[in-house]
This record gives C-alpha cells, structure tokens and sequence, in this order.
C-alpha cells in the first residue's frame, strides 16, 4: 500500500491540543496501517509561554507567528484550537484562502460566521470539518450528515453543555444551591473561571445553530434563536419538578415546523422517564427523532482532552483521505446556503407551564393569581403550596395546561406586579419530547 503523507499545523495548544498530539503520537503506527496515511504535526502556533515550554519538551517545531503554518506550503491542514472570534476567523479564511483544509473546533464562529468560511472554502476548494465544536466525542455531525442522510430530520434536542448539565445535576443530586453547584463544577475543572457562555445558554445556542444547519439545510441565523440559561434556576424549582415527575434540564431544541423551524435554548421540565432526564453529570446527549430511524440518543462526553481530540483526529482522517482526490463534499450542502426559513418566535410556542410564584401567605392570593391567568385563557392543571408562614413569602409551584408563550409573558408580567407577589416569578416549559 502507498502510503500518503499528510502534514499538519496546529494552531493553539491548549486542552484539547495537546490532546490531538497525545492522539496523533498514540496512533499514528494504527492509522498508517489502517488507511496508509502519515500524518505529521509539522507545526504549532501558541503564544502562551507556559504552554510554548511544554511543547519544548514535545520537540515539535513552535511558532508564534501564525502565518508560519498559514503560509507553509507543505502544510495540508490547519488545525484551528483558538476558539472565540477573533484572530481565529481571519487565520482560518487565510488558510482556506491558501488552499488548505481546516479542522475547527469553534462552535462560536461557526454559528456566528458560519456564511463566509463555508464560502470561502467552497471558492477554494477546500474543506472545513468541525466534529468537535458540537458534543465533544459524541459524533453527532458526522451521524446526521452521512449515517441519517436518507432521514428527515423531525426534532433534534441536545444536552450540549456539560458545564450546565453537571451543575444542575449537582444541584439535585447534591442538594446544592446553583452558587454552590457552579463553585464545585469550577473545583473540579468542568466550569471555566468565566462560565457566562456555558450557563447562559450561549454556548448551547451556537452547538445547535450548527447542528440545525445541517439538519434541515438552512442557513439559521444566530440572533433570532431564543436562549435562556439556567442562572434563574433554585435548587427548589429542581425539588418541586421532581415531586411531579420530572428533572429539569438545559435543552437545546431545533424542530422543523411549517414554514419556519423552532430553534430555542432553554431549561425544560422532562419527564423523569425519558432517556434525556438520564443523562447527568459532564455528559452530553443528543436526542433525534426522524422519519426512518425513529428515536434514537447519542450520549457521550461532550468536553475534554481525549474526547475532543477524537473528533479532531477523525475529522483529519476524513480529509486525509480524501487529498489528493478533487473529491470535495459540500458538508453543509451548498444549497442549503440559499435556502433561509425564518426562525418562529418563542411567543408563539404553545406548551405547558411551570411556575414558582414567591408570595405572602394569606387569603385571595390565588384567586387573583387564578383570575390574571383566567384573564389570558390559561387553565391551572395543579397547585402546590408547601408550608404556612404568616404574613410572609411562600413558594406555590403551579402547573398549567398548554397555553400560548405570549399569553404567559402578558399574564406574568401583571401578576409580578401584584402587591403580595415579592419575587419575580420562575416559569420553566415542559418540553413534550
Ligand atoms: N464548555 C463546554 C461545555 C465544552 O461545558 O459543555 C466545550 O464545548
């Protein structure tokens, strides 16, 4: 066998860079003989010092200068671990425009800027493979591009970011409050010093701004996805979904509907049985319903050194494979680029309530809480009021049957301006998965 010699530039050697060499030294003997491809890491660009000295140890030529890698022409992949917007955007289009392929991890510019590199790279004729910006070792992207190519996509649902999945599973199972949950999530190396993308759902949004795209081959526009994070969550609203028979969880959500498609970032009630209330800890999961398949959950460790790095070694395997070849795949289908459906609002979503109103505890108070909700047609499915304290806030968890987004907005806004309510109120949607 002819074996083919593929050379690589790195470009930030962080977490999951030095993850990729790990993978790369590791394997490179399996991946010759297996595809009768070597692969080289010719090259890393880092400019943290601490990080440049462990590569010393590693002999592998450094640089800090990125346009050594960019502007190499024995150098076939870059392999872009920046992350964030900027200068990673211009390296990647330099690279491109320099006719090399890239692997990217960044879920942020893929979301956000996703457009011009996939144009670009089309106009270069080249590539660019991103497993790893969405579920870490999970092979969510290459599943639904090639394995579920002949399905249509109905819904897909993720658990995409472990640092939120973990808190509020800390939360619940460790009967912390959120404070507490992200301390030990920090602690334990899950949560970044800076969480504000993961918990806020950010980071959600920009995984299923991608996985959306290729689901149903439309361009999706970043800002118009709805996204909620968990910051709002007590440990109280997690004892109370529990009581009735769910656990709340951080969804990513992307339905086609009509002529529009729902994609929306929010925490969820889901039913305690459901495979997705399973799914605790740092673990991601995607669940995907389609015509051919059915359901089906891919789950898996959505962050971390190795996890990562096998997305990254596959996506360099895949190119590999195909240079010399003038083989290129339009990844994201080309014609999904002119094709736009409008993302619906989330005042139109209609589906079922909770909500935790902190009020005094005396007479009236839920028949005017009843009559505001009766005012925007929505029917109460349970109460619960746990405790008596006189003349002082209490939690009444409340359940309604489907009711129209807007509606609730409109009713709770004038509800949390009612003289006993002392807290904003909580509503978390129950997703009917
Ligand atoms: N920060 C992400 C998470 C991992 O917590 O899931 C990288 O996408």
């Amino acid at each position: 066998m002819k074996i083919k010699k593929i050379n690589l530039g790195l470009l930030g050697f962080g977490t999951i860079g030095s993850g990729v060499l790990k993978v790369l030294q590791k394997k490179s003997a399996l991946l010759e003989n297996k595809l009768g491809v070597k692969i080289k890491l010719k090259r890393v660009c880092e400019i943290n010092p601490t990080l440049v000295k462990k590569l010393k140890s590693i002999k592998v030529d450094v640089c800090k200068n990125a346009d050594k890698i960019l502007e190499d022409p024995d150098i076939d992949i870059v392999i872009e671990l920046i992350g964030g917007i900027h200068p990673a955007k211009e390296y990647i289009l330099k690279a491109l425009r320099n006719k090399k392929h890239v692997v990217t991890a960044n879920k942020a510019l893929l979301a956000e800027n996703g457009e011009e590199i996939f144009k670009t790279a089309k106009e270069n004729g080249v590539d660019v493979y991103f497993e790893a910006s969405v579920g870490g070792g999970i092979p969510i992207i290459r599943s639904l591009r090639e394995g579920l190519i002949a399905n249509n996509i109905e819904s897909i649902y993720g658990i995409i970011n472990g640092t939120s999945n973990y808190i509020l599973s800390a939360m619940s199972e460790g009967g912390v409050e959120f404070k507490a949950a992200l301390k030990d999530a920090q602690v334990r190396g899950y949560a970044e010093k800076n969480p504000h993308f993961d918990i806020s759902g950010i980071d959600c949004a920009h995984k299923i701004a991608i996985l959306a795209r290729i689901c149903f081959n439309q361009k999706v526009k970043f800002t118009d996805i709805h996204i909620e994070g968990i910051n709002d969550i007590e440990l109280s609203d997690l004892n109370y979904a529990q009581d009735l028979g769910f656990c709340v969880k951080l969804l990513a959500i992307a339905k086609k509907a009509q002529d529009s498609l729902d994609i929306r970032v929010h925490p969820c009630l889901v039913p305690k049985g459901h495979l997705l209330a399973n799914v605790s800890g740092v673990y991601n999961a995607v669940f995907i319903k389609a015509d051919l398949i059915g359901r089906a959950l891919l789950q898996g460790e959505g962050a971390g050194a190795l996890p990562t790095a096998s997305a990254v070694v596959g996506d360099i395997i895949s190119i590999a494979q195909k240079i010399p070849q003038d083989s290129q795949m339009d990844l994201l289908n080309v014609k999904a680029v002119n094709m736009s459906k409008k993302i619906i609002s989330v005042d139109e979503l209609f589906t079922r309530y909770y909500f935790r109103f902190t009020a005094l505890d005396k007479p009236e108070v839920l028949s005017k809480i009843s009559s505001v909700l009766g005012k925007f047609k929505i029917s109460i499915y349970s109460v619960i009021q746990k405790g008596r304290q006189r003349s002082q806030a209490v939690p009444i968890v409340m359940m309604t049957h489907e009711a129209r987004e807007k509606d609730i907005r409109k009713a709770l806004s004038q509800i949390n301006k009612l003289p006993f309510i002392k807290k904003k109120t909580v509503a978390i949607r129950v997703e009917r998965i």
